[in-house]
C-alpha cells in the first residue's frame, strides 16, 4: 500500500508561503470581508473564509481528495452530507453499528423527512443487500465501533458504483494516518474532529473530503443549516493537525502493545483489535490500513466486575469520547450503547463485560502496569453502579 509522507502533510498542508506572515498562517476573525475589488464573498457560514480554507486543504491533503469542508461538529458534517446526498423519497443504508449518534438522526429525522432507511450488518454482502432502486447512499465505519469490525472498503466502493450508489466512510477511528477511503473508490470521507484529528479532548469539529461536484451539494445543504466554525477555533485546529502523524504513530504502537498484553492475560476473555491475526477483519484492515489505530475493547473475564475495573484505574480515565492524546476507557453499556435494548445488545456481541480502551501517548509500560494493577484489584464484585 502506498506509504505517503504524512508527517510532512500534517504540517505544510495548507501553509501559506509569504514573507509577511511567518510560518503560521494568521487568524483572521473577520465574519465581513472586502468584495467590490477582490470579488470574494467570504463568511463563516459559506464555509469559505481563509482560517476554514487551511484547514479544508490540509484535511483534503491528508484524506487523498480533491477538497472538502469543515463543520462545528461531527454530526453536522454526517447530518448536512446526508441531507445532501439524500431526499424524500430516496432509500438510505447503514451499517447496524454506526456512532449512535448517526444512528438516532436517522431514526429522528429520516421519517420525518419521508426518507426511508435500513440498517445492515458489517459485511458488505448484508450491505448490498440490503440496498433498493431507490437507495441513494451507504454510510458505514470501518473499523466501526465498539468491536472493530473491518468493512472490505474497495469492496463495498465497487458494488455500490455498479448500481449508482454513493458511499461514505466515517473514518473518525481510523485517522487519515492509517486509512484513506479515497483510494478504494469511496465518494466522501466523514471525521469526527473531536477526535483523533483534534487529539487533546478540547476541541469539537467535523470534516468531510471528496469531489468539488459532491462537496458543494453538501456546501450548498450546509448554507442552509449552519454548522460552521469561528476562526479562533480554526486556528486550534490547525494546530493540533500538525502533529497529527506523530501522535497517531505512537497510538498504532501503543495500541498494539496493549492488545497483544491483553491477547495472553488470564483475566481477559476476548481482545477486539484489528491488528490482532485472530481478528475477523484482520487481513482486509491489513490491505487497506497503513496502521491498525488506536482504538481496542476487551471482554473481562467473569471473575471481574468491569465497574469496578474502572473505577480502580489510577492513570487511565474513565472518560466518554476517545481519540486524545491520554488513554480513556469507557463500558459501551453504559456509554454509546446505554439506550439499545439489553437482547439487542446481546445480539451485537456488546456485553456487560466489554470495556473499550482510547489509547493515549503516555509511557507503555505505566499504561500496561496501570492496566495490571486494576485488574489485581477488580476481581470482587462491587455493589452495581448508578448509571443515571
Ligand atoms: C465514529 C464517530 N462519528 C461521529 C461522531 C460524532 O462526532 P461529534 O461528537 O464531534 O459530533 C462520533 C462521536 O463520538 C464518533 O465516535
Amino acid at each position: 500500500m502506498k506509504d505517503d509522507n504524512k508527517s510532512t502533510l500534517s504540517v505544510h498542508a495548507g501553509q501559506q508561503r509569504d514573507s509577511n506572515i511567518g510560518v503560521v498562517n494568521p487568524i483572521e476573525p473577520a465574519v465581513a470581508f472586502h468584495y467590490i475589488d477582490s470579488g470574494n464573498q467570504y463568511y463563516p457560514r459559506y464555509f469559505n473564509t481563509p482560517n476554514q480554507q487551511y484547514i479544508v486543504e490540509k484535511i483534503a491533503a491528508l484524506e487523498h481528495a480533491p477538497t472538502g469542508m469543515l463543520f462545528s461538529s461531527g454530526l453536522a458534517a454526517i447530518s448536512t452530507t446526508m441531507r445532501a446526498l439524500a431526499k424524500p423519497g430516496d432509500h438510505v443504508v447503514m451499517m447496524e453499528n454506526l456512532y449512535g449518534g448517526s444512528l438516532s438522526f436517522a431514526a429522528k429525522e429520516f421519517s420525518e423527512l419521508g426518507i426511508a432507511y435500513d440498517l445492515a450488518g458489517s459485511t458488505v454482502e448484508e450491505i448490498m443487500e440490503s440496498t433498493r432502486p431507490e437507495t441513494t447512499v451507504i454510510l458505514v465505519e470501518t473499523p466501526a465501533n465498539p468491536l472493530m469490525q473491518i468493512i472490505d472498503l474497495q469492496a463495498l466502493a465497487t458494488a455500490a458504483k455498479a448500481k449508482g450508489i454513493l458511499t461514505v466512510v466515517d473514518n473518525t477511528f481510523a485517522s487519515p494516518i492509517n486509512q484513506n477511503p479515497a483510494d478504494f473508490g469511496i465518494d466522501l470521507v466523514i471525521h469526527s474532529g473531536t477526535k483523533y484529528l483534534g487529539g487533546h479532548s478540547d476541541l469539537q469539529f467535523g470534516t468531510v473530503t471528496g469531489s468539488h461536484e459532491l462537496v458543494e451539494r453538501i456546501r450548498q445543504k450546509g448554507i442552509c443549516y449552519g454548522g460552521n466554525l469561528d476562526a479562533m477555533s480554526c486556528y486550534l485546529i490547525e494546530r493540533s493537525i500538525k502533529t497529527l502523524d506523530v501522535r497517531v504513530s505512537r497510538q498504532n504502537e501503543n495500541a498494539m502493545e496493549i492488545a497483544k498484553f491483553l491477547d495472553k492475560h488470564d483475566s481477559i476473555a476476548k481482545v477486539y483489535y484489528a491488528g490482532l491475526p485472530t481478528h475477523p477483519g484482520f487481513e482486509i484492515a491489513q490491505s487497506q490500513m497503513r496502521g491498525f489505530g488506536g482504538m481496542l475493547a476487551f471482554d473481562l473475564a467473569a471473575q471481574h466486575s468491569a465497574t469496578h475495573f474502572l473505577r480502580h484505574l489510577k492513570l487511565i480515565s474513565p472518560a466518554m469520547s476517545l481519540g486524545g492524546i491520554e488513554t480513556t476507557v469507557t463500558l459501551p453499556v453504559h456509554s454509546s450503547h446505554g439506550l439499545v435494548p439489553p437482547a439487542e445488545r446481546q445480539r451485537l456481541g456488546i456485553g456487560e463485560q466489554l470495556v473499550r480502551l482510547s489509547t493515549g501517548i503516555e509511557n507503555i509500560e505505566d499504561i500496561l502496569s496501570d492496566i495490571e494493577q486494576a485488574l489485581r484489584t477488580s476481581v470482587e464484585k462491587p455493589a452495581a453502579l448508578q448509571t443515571s
